[in-house]
């Protein structure tokens, strides 16, 4: 029975205010600001590219990824509208495991609060890989070169060499292979590992335990900034359009509708994020009103901007010479114009990437330790979990944990695996909240409900097709690590979470 146990709306919104609680501070904008902070970053600016001319697992959509960049967006803006729901009906820190606690009950919960681990805890491990090569492209330009071995990850690093040995490899591979032969050994182990991911992931936690109004001016501040550079990409490219890209090699969608479909699935780890706004509920102020807002208008934004972006890269270049890890410099390098003035524009948005990415990393790393607070209110997880400090009023335990936990395995991992395995996740998130919408209209139908979403429960029904869609566009190892990590998860509940549930032990009188 208790795998099933709801926790009353009304007992979650009351328990998010007892002792001494987070502090209200964000008003719309400010919402808007982390949602738009939280989305723009290595989506966009890294992974447009695979997306574009395809990679070694999967076909490209071409000029086409305008109608991918759609397809997705229409897909998110249906999610979106279950999360705004909830978002202003249960404004509680813990965004789709709070929900689902509320409309799916107990084991449900469980699972998908185990599952965000891997949206904002992996999706962040893959922005701070991405942060660092981007990173590492602009110390270049000021002539400061990295050793390899402290720049990359031993598998990347292998697969570099790989492709160096095959031939025909580029600088990047080349660099990259050489932290194999520089690196120091220990027990004839090859040290290997991204520096540069560890210490943003480390100077970011710093200011997260410092305190959510801080966090959230420094974020407004990039917000601007990076929105300013999308602008300045779109403006500048709009100018070199050649309209013969769109058609050239193969046409406008050389590869179908499976390539749209294929590519769809990838860019969107683009548009994460407009549901970590609502791990700020505890701190909005007016949530019922600002969470909506906060949520819809920074998908909006976004949207408009990524179709923007997509109609001037591909047709700043041939679609297939698009296919690498900063798509937005190298469209803006095989451009014909002023070569200096092109130079420049590709040195303002290199540091708008870096500026953008440092964004999604402060947003992510500020919702994981939110999610991990709620879960050890309602006892899923131990107590010193749930502890805010007495001064800064953030929840610091779990932040300097997240923080941790983000840096080791940015240290360590490659960048694809963790996109695909944050998409996974993060789609199986929202098919389970666009669930619940329905579920919790059909169980409390008179329930105050200050947003609704319009023409349920047919928006939450397209929401979870549409989403179960882009999760079989996935490859199947990524199905298989993901199925791995939830039994994990379901270990972890048998034996703690099971036994110290605090709803079990109110009910039982414990
Ligand atoms: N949407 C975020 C990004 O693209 C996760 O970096």
């Amino acid at each position: 029975m208790q795998l099933f146990a709801r926790k009353p709306v009304d007992q979650l919104t009351a328990e998010a205010q007892e002792g001494i609680g987070l502090k209200r501070a964000l008003g719309k904008w400010d919402l808007t600001a982390l949602g738009v902070g939280a989305i723009i970053g290595a989506g966009i600016f890294a992974s447009t590219g695979s997306a574009i001319a395809g990679g070694s697992e999967h076909i490209g959509a071409g000029p086409a990824i305008v109608l991918s960049f759609l397809l997705t967006g229409t897909a998110c803006g249906f999610a979106a509208l279950c999360y705004a729901e909830f978002a202003a009906m249960i404004p509680v820190a813990g965004s789709a495991y709070t929900y689902s606690y509320a409309a799916l009950g107990e084991l449900v919960a469980w699972i998908i609060g185990w599952d965000l681990i891997i949206e904002y805890a992996v999706g962040n491990v893959a922005v701070a890989v991405s942060w660092s090569g981007h990173f590492l492209e602009l110390l270049r330009l000021f002539n400061v070169h990295v050793p390899a071995w402290l720049a990359t990850d031993f598998r990347t690093a292998l697969q570099a060499a790989g492709d160096v040995a095959a031939g025909g490899a580029g600088e990047a591979a080349v660099y990259l292979a050489s932290a194999l032969d520089q690196a120091p050994r220990l027990l004839g182990v090859p040290i290997i590992f991204n520096l540069p991911a560890v210490l943003i992931v480390a100077l970011l936690t710093v200011i997260l335990v410092y305190g959510i109004r801080e966090s959230a001016a420094s974020n407004s501040l990039m917000v601007v900034l990076k929105v300013g550079i999308v602008l300045f990409f779109i403006a500048v490219g709009a100018f070199f359009i050649e309209p013969s890209n769109y058609v050239a090699y193969g046409g406008f969608a050389p590869n179908g509708f499976k390539g749209i479909g294929a590519a769809a699935a990838i860019i969107f780890f683009a548009y994460i994020g407009f549901d970590a706004v609502s791990t700020a509920a505890e701190e909005a102020k007016e949530p019922a009103k600002t969470m909506p807002f906060g949520i819809i208008m920074s998908l909006i934004i976004c949207t408009v901007l990524y179709l923007l972006v997509a109609l001037v890269m591909t047709g700043l270049a041939p679609w297939n010479q698009l296919g690498t890890a900063e798509p937005m410099l190298t469209a803006l390098s095989l451009a014909s114009g002023n070569p200096k003035f092109l130079a420049i524009a590709r040195f303002i948005i290199a540091v708008g990437a870096v500026i953008a990415m440092t964004s999604v990393l402060l947003v992510f790393q500020l919702g994981q330790p939110r999610i991990f607070f709620s879960m050890a209110r309602d006892g899923l997880l131990p107590q010193w979990a749930a502890k805010v400090h007495p001064k800064f009023r953030t929840p610091h335990v779990t932040t300097i944990l997240t923080g941790v936990f983000v840096a080791v395995f940015a240290a360590l991992m490659n960048i694809n695996e963790a996109v695909e395995l944050t998409n996974i996740g993060t789609l199986f998130a929202f098919v389970l909240v666009s669930i619940g919408v329905i579920v919790l209209r059909w169980r409390e139908p008179d329930r105050k409900r200050p947003f609704r979403v319009p023409g349920a429960p047919w928006t939450p029904l397209i929401a979870v097709a549409a989403c179960t869609y882009l999760m079989f566009q996935l490859p199947w190892v990524t199905w298989v690590r993901f199925v791995v990590w939830l039994a994990i998860g379901a270990l972890i509940y048998v034996f703690y979470g099971y036994r110290r549930s605090r709803l079990r032990t109110e009910r039982a009188g414990m």
